[in-house]
């Protein structure tokens, strides 16, 4: 008797030393012959029993220090989009070279710049019914801020009961893009669940959002402005649009004002809308022979220094010129272009496609059969119910979270100077004023400091997604933040 019990003592510690879940761990990956530089683990976390509610999470252990360095939740937005973007394309573990044959497998090489370098990090495909997410019962799909908040932090307080080693790593919430939405309102559950006394207590340091969208007023008048800044408008037709718009372009009812942000959008339509120094490909006939249609000057524009595949055109949501997030009904991109037919301009999924899509790969992460994984999904009826960004920053700073706002900024989707004018409402004294940051001797960007530990930085030459075009630079920023050292 005793002994049983001694046994089962010993055999609850080694659950508490060896938490992760066993059957979680991956062994190996389809394309990858390599050896992995620390453990994968990835799974379903099923969040409501009676409707069969899953969510779908892929974490790296930490290179460095898994027992030390911060547990990092990433987030894409869309909102529909999933999180394997970032996995694949921005700060994942391997770096993926396109199959020489349509559709083949990619092969997987390690990336030298993974934020696993530095951080445990977890990616969550969320809300379910986008990525590797799904649900039993249809009526899920139909969700919204809200509902996705909610659902992410019942997902967490799951997930860190499976991985109880991780419970006292500092922990922090990040994302871009609509996950500028996901990321305040997620981490404002999170603290009410700790105020609450929640359990497991998770350690809740702070977030990071980078082109993220925040507020109907902030980001619907940042284009004009960026649009002259970047010489895409002339002098004449920004004074003509200032004068007849007052400044509020995002909704004014003056018929002048519109003729003229009319003739904005008409300057500006042909650009990348993900990063103006990127080429756009209008069509996929237009893809096959990019290279050799584009003149040798314009190769290097928008260049990024991840050494393989990276997108020619970029998945994620191009919100109308002007007319940002509103409350309401977010259509999502394979919904808008139903009624008009034909590709998202400028973007590319082919290798998360081939690659995710593949029998084996689904079976070695441990993702359900017969998914249909997209990038980004038609199959979520998703609604913007929480408003303005702006009282979620307000009040996470004010509780001493800290926060880094980064930016892209030859990104005219979520442009820098809707961010830029946010932070810098929330009127906290600048403790570290406007300043370039450097890395490698250079220039890398931009960076103001405020009280309440709010730091706003802007990459310098980067489109939308930061990690994906300056991913050197961003790992820089990123362990910079995270160990509270100044950038
Ligand atoms: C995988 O292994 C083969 C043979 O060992 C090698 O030729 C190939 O380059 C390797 N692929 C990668 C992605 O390392
Ligand atoms: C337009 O936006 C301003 C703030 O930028 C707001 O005060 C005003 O109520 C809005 N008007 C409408 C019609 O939405
Ligand atoms: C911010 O905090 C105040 C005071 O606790 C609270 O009333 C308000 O609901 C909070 N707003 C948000 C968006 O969390
Ligand atoms: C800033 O963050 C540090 C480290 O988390 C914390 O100790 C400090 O109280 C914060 N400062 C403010 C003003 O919130």
């Amino acid at each position: 008797m005793e002994k049983v019990l001694i046994f089962l003592v010993f055999l609850s510690l080694l659950s508490i030393i060896e938490g992760a879940p066993k059957d979680a761990l991956i062994t190996e990956l389809p394309g990858f012959n390599g050896s992995f530089p620390s453990k994968h683990y990835s799974g379903y976390v099923t969040i409501d029993e009676k409707t069969g509610k899953n969510l779908f999470y892929y974490f790296v252990v930490s290179e460095r220090k898994p027992s030390e360095d911060p547990v990092v939740l990433w987030l894409n937005g869309g909102p529909g989009c999933s999180s394997f973007d970032g996995f694949i394309y921005e700060h994942g573990p391997f770096n993926y070279q396109a199959a020489k044959t349509h559709g083949g497998l990619p092969q997987l090489h390690l990336n030298p710049y993974s934020w696993s370098k530095v951080s445990n990090i977890l990616y969550l495909d969320s809300p379910s019914g986008v990525g590797m997410s799904y649900s039993d019962t249809e009526s899920d799909y139909k969700t919204g801020d809200r509902r996705t908040a909610i659902d992410s932090h019942a997902f967490l307080l799951k997930w860190f009961e499976l991985y109880p080693e991780f419970l006292l790593n500092p922990f922090y919430i990040s994302g871009e893009s609509y996950a500028g939405v996901y990321v305040p309102t997620l981490a404002s559950e999170v603290v009410k669940g700790l105020d609450a006394g929640s359990k497991p207590v998770l350690n809740f340091k702070g977030y990071m959002v980078g082109n993220g969208v925040t507020d109907d007023a902030f980001d619907g008048n940042a284009l004009v402005p960026f649009a002259h800044g970047m010489a895409l408008i002339s002098d004449n037709l920004f004074e003509a649009v200032t004068t007849a718009c007052n400044g509020n372009y995002w909704n004014s009812t003056n018929s002048i004002c519109s003729k003229l942000l009319e003739k904005v959008d008409q300057e500006v339509d042909g650009l990348n809308v993900y990063d103006i120094l990127e080429p756009c490909y209008h069509s996929t006939e237009a893809r096959a022979n990019d290279h050799l249609r584009l003149p040798s000057s314009f190769k290097k524009l928008g260049e990024t220094e991840r050494p393989l595949a990276v997108r020619k055109r970029m998945f994620g949501r191009a919100w109308p010129f002007r007319a940002p997030v509103r409350e309401g009904l977010v259509p999502t991109w394979p919904q808008i272009l139903n009624g008009v037919g034909g590709n998202v301009p400028c973007t590319d999924d082919e290798v998360a496609t081939s690659w995710l899509n593949n029998k084996a790969v689904k079976k070695a992460i441990h993702a359900k059969e017969n998914l249909d994984w997209e990038l980004c999904t038609g199959n979520i009826e998703y609604y913007h119910d929480l408003g303005s960004m702006i009282p979620y920053h307000r009040n996470l700073t004010a509780r001493g979270y800290r926060a880094i706002i980064f930016s892209g900024d030859h990104d005219m989707c979520v442009p820098f100077t809707g961010s830029e004018a946010w932070t810098r409402s929330l009127g906290y004294k600048i403790v570290d004023e406007w300043r370039p940051w450097f890395f490698n001797d250079q220039v890398a960007g931009y960076t103001q400091g405020y009280d309440n530990n709010l730091t706003f930085l802007t990459v310098r030459g980067s489109g939308h997604t930061v990690p994906e075009y300056k991913p050197k630079e961003a790992l820089a920023f990123f362990t910079r933040w995270l160990a509270g050292e100044k950038i």
